[in-house]
């Protein structure tokens, strides 16, 4: 049976898929809100309703700053907000009035109890199939836009059949694929949309609104198993990549070789292709870890343990990588980074986003503060509140708890800054962590001056140009590459 097939056409819409599409999108996050302002952009007749229980997260969609900062988002929420695009914390109106209910609520590692450090959390995605159980009259199409374990929609369904109302539903899996930093471009040329569902006259009508913008061809439709594992699939084959190239990375520092050259010239053979070789401090985001220790808890709950393990080695080889940098940090700073003040550039998890979790910057922080590090940290996204929190959260005991001696270490070794200049200012070294394009163009000689000797700069991103600062007076140390 061929399951991934290009979609097409053919289904005469179902009675219940006569009337105008009203999308309610639950979730007002970095998927929810970029996704639902694309579809309101390129559909102005369909209304799109987007909510969330964060009223200050809704407050912030209504207003001039955006609480996702994504390149070009300004002009598509612009563009459509009010006219046909709305946000509000009205979830039991929106889910009663739409026929198209996307759930696109967060689904994190679950942090307690059976699976905990490895299953996703799928709390959320039950409250919304209740509500939407709660709310629904006639019949509703339910979306799930969120990543989630295979299966889920069948619990989804169960919970959904549980209706006062008498309520129908049908239940599509339609994963979101978009890269955070190029999300509107991603929304606006997908490599593909994957619509996964039981009811081809779901799947058309789903496949209908992305239609209007996106090819036919790229639009694909599976079932829905397909569909949900595709996107945990998708993700680990990425983060595979990335951490395939760090651990060339580590051979590369101990022979000489040139982690970007070697990249270049295995990423020329067409069959592995170059993209997704960057070798770096480390992945992070939201999603690559998550997503691949659900995918390592769902092999070991269907008794595939080799399968696990060999997802999970993804992730050792991430922490490895991260831990390494900052030993490297140490090491090369004679053995002590104990009061001496390290500029760091960057915090986010990439660049053009202001999110920052699962940072790779938020583990070489901490690791630089237990050694009692200075810090000076500059993001030009990321306010000095989230850098904060997200540092007493890399400090917290398994229960949430902050002791006092971190607390106070935050307080008194942390400064957050307003350029990459005050960051350097008397610093002792440069980490660079994001890799933000404003650091490729400063004024490296006023940096220099500004350091103290010797003036080390610590490349986890390799986007300066070593060779160029290594001339002027630093002392360069890249990612995969051999000291100068
Ligand atoms: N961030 C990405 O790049 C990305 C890409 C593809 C897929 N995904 C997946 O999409 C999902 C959402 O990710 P995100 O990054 O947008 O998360 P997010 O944390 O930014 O947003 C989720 C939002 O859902 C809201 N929410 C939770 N429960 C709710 C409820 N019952 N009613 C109303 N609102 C509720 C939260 O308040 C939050 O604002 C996750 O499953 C994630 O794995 C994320």
């Amino acid at each position: 049976m061929i399951v991934l097939r290009p979609y097409q056409s053919t289904i005469a819409p179902n009675m219940n898929y006569t009337s105008p599409v009203k999308i309610c999108c639950i979730g007002a996050g970095y998927v929810g809100g970029p996704t639902m302002a694309m579809i309101a952009k390129q559909c102005p007749d369909i209304q799109v309703h987007v909510v969330d229980l964060n009223q200050a997260r809704i407050d912030r969609w209504n207003s001039d700053e955006l609480p996702v900062y994504e390149p070009g988002l300004d002009e598509v929420v612009k563009e459509a907000r009010g006219r046909n695009l709305t946000f509000s914390t009205q979830v039991d109106a929106a889910i009663s009035e739409a026929n198209i209910i996307f759930i696109a609520v967060n689904t994190p590692t679950k942090s307690f109890g059976i699976g905990a450090g490895r299953a996703a959390n799928l709390e959320f995605i039950e409250k919304c199939a209740r509500q939407i159980a709660k709310c629904s009259k006639g019949h509703k199409l339910v979306v799930e836009k969120s990543t989630l374990p295979v299966r889920t929609a069948e619990a989804v369904k169960r919970i959904l059949s549980s209706a006062a109302n008498g309520a129908t539903f049908d239940v599509l899996s339609n994963p979101e694929f978009l890269a955070e930093g190029t999300a509107v471009q991603d929304l606006l040329h997908p490599d593909r949309v994957l619509i996964g569902g039981e009811s081809s006259e779901a799947v058309e009508r789903l496949a209908q609104v992305y239609g209007r913008w996106i090819s036919r061809e790229r639009i694909l439709t599976t079932n829905l198993w397909s569909s949900e594992l595709s996107k945990l699939a998708a993700n680990a084959f990425l983060a595979q990549r990335v951490s395939s190239i760090n651990a060339i990375s580590a051979l590369c520092e101990a022979t000489g070789a040139d982690v970007d050259e070697v990249a270049k010239a295995i990423g020329t053979d067409s069959r592995i292709g170059s993209k997704f070789l960057k070798s770096s401090v480390g992945f992070g985001g939201s999603c690559f870890q998550k997503d691949i220790l659900n995918l390592v808890y769902l092999c070991e709950h269907f008794g595939l343990r080799e399968v696990a393990q060999y997802w999970e080695q993804v992730v050792v080889m991430n922490d490895y990588q991260k831990r390494r940098f900052s030993e490297r940090i140490v090491r090369t700073m004679f053995n002590t980074v104990s009061d001496k003040k390290i500029g760091i550039w960057g915090f986010a998890f990439k660049k053009d986003t202001n999110d920052t979790r699962e940072s790779a910057a938020i583990h070489v922080c901490r690791d630089l503060l237990e050694e009692r590090a200075r810090l000076a940290i500059y993001d030009p996204r990321v306010p000095e509140s989230q850098i904060r929190e997200e540092l007493q959260l890399a400090f917290a005991d398994s229960v949430g708890g902050l002791s006092d001696k971190h607390k106070k270490l935050i307080e008194t070794n942390v400064t957050v800054v307003g350029d990459a200049y005050a960051a350097a200012n008397e610093a002792h070294a440069i980490a660079v962590l994001t890799e933000w394009d404003e650091f490729k163009s400063v004024d490296s000689r006023r940096i220099l001056e500004d350091m103290r000797r010797p003036a080390f700069v610590f490349d986890g991103r390799n986007i300066l140009d070593r060779n160029k600062l290594v001339e002027q007076g630093f002392e360069v140390h890249s990612i995969g590459r051999p000291s100068k």
